[in-house]
């Protein structure tokens, strides 16, 4: 199954690397460039036992990639977590104003 998640913090990075790890294809987007540099380079931007190595894993597997393009995430998945900061209620609205168009 595809599935998207937005916001590669704590619990979106952990959530996404989870799936992957059981077989799905996941998207990781984050409106943070440099968070996303440092994961598309195979680095982990805090620690997690165990998360860096499934991370490349399965960045290596290509069940796991990761994308700065909200819509990308919209169209690649089929199920959609938000995982985004509480301080991004109101992206978060957006995100779903976008998503209602489909
Ligand atoms: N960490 C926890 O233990 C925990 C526990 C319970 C609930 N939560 C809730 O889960 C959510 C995520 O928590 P976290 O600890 O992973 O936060 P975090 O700050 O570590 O990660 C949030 C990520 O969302 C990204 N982001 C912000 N706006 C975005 C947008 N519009 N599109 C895509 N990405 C966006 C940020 O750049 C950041 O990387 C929060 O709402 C938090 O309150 C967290």
């Amino acid at each position: 199954m595809n599935i998207t998640i937005f916001g590669t913090g704590y619990v979106g990075l952990v959530t996404g690397a989870s799936l992957a790890n059981f077989g799905h294809h996941v998207l990781c987007v984050d409106i943070d460039a440099e968070k996303i540099k440092i994961l598309e380079h195979g680095e982990v931007p805090f620690y997690e036992p165990g998360l860096k190595e499934m991370v490349q894993k399965n960045r290596e597997k290509k069940r796991l990639s990761f994308s700065t393009n909200l819509q990308e995430g919209v169209h690649f998945g089929e199920a959609l977590f938000n995982c985004v900061g509480m301080l991004a209620r109101q992206l978060c609205l957006m995100a779903l104003q976008i998503l209602k168009r489909f």
